[in-house]
């Protein structure tokens, strides 16, 4: 059985008011931005950027499809991207002329939105934008251009709203900062 959350848990980095009115925000944002299109894909990257969609998509007003992409990187170490992504699960949409929104839950290195971007733009949509909650801009390794961003966040590991630990405490409400020394030793236990 997995260990309470409160084992983990630094300190609360966003808390669910912060996170909910920043959304509503680029909700309405979008909608402005996208007004007066009617083919707004939304795409969410598994299974991070669940509770993101689910909750952004309820502060899009404009009528919009949305569907879901899962990749992973791999050759990797648990908290870092090495590069080398590949697709587990693709899109059901063809999304040729579409414009492509992509709901992330949080870039590092940029890694992999530079895969993901790099494989949706060879099918030739009418254009691609990115979303993402969180952003660690001083860890970037790749300049991608982001459209959207929920908030700039220091190099610190966090979980909750989406982001797991070891798959679990995805449903937290909040964002919240790992304790090094705790999860370190859970590794080890592993
Ligand atoms: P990138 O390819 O380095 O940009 O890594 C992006 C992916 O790494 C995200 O989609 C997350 O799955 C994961 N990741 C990066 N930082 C964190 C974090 O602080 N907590 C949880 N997952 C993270
Ligand atoms: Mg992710």
């Amino acid at each position: 059985m997995p260990r309470p959350y409160q084992e983990y848990l630094q300190e609360i980095l966003i808390d669910e008011a912060t996170l909910q009115k920043r959304i509503a925000e680029l909700g309405q944002q979008i909608s402005r931005d996208y007004a007066g299109k009617t083919d707004l894909l939304l795409i969410c990257i598994l299974k991070g950027g669940v509770l993101f969609l689910t909750d952004l998509m309820r502060h899009i007003d404009i009528p919009h499809h949305i569907d879901f992409m899962a990749v992973s990187s791999y050759g990797a170490q648990a908290r870092q991207s090495s590069g080398a992504v590949r697709i587990e699960m693709d899109l059901h949409t063809d999304i040729a002329n579409r414009h492509l929104l992509i709901v992330e839950d949080i870039i590092d290195s940029g890694h992999t939105l530079s895969y993901i971007l790099r494989t949706l733009e060879a099918r030739q949509p009418a254009d691609v934008k990115i979303c993402t909650l969180l952003s660690k801009r001083e860890r970037r390794e790749i300049d991608i251009k982001v459209d959207y961003i929920g908030f700039e966040i220091p190099n610190k590991f966090v979980f909750g709203y989406g982001l797991d630990l070891d798959e679990y405490y995805r449903n937290l409400p909040f964002i919240g900062v790992v304790r090094a020394e705790a999860y370190a030793t859970k590794s080890e236990d592993a």
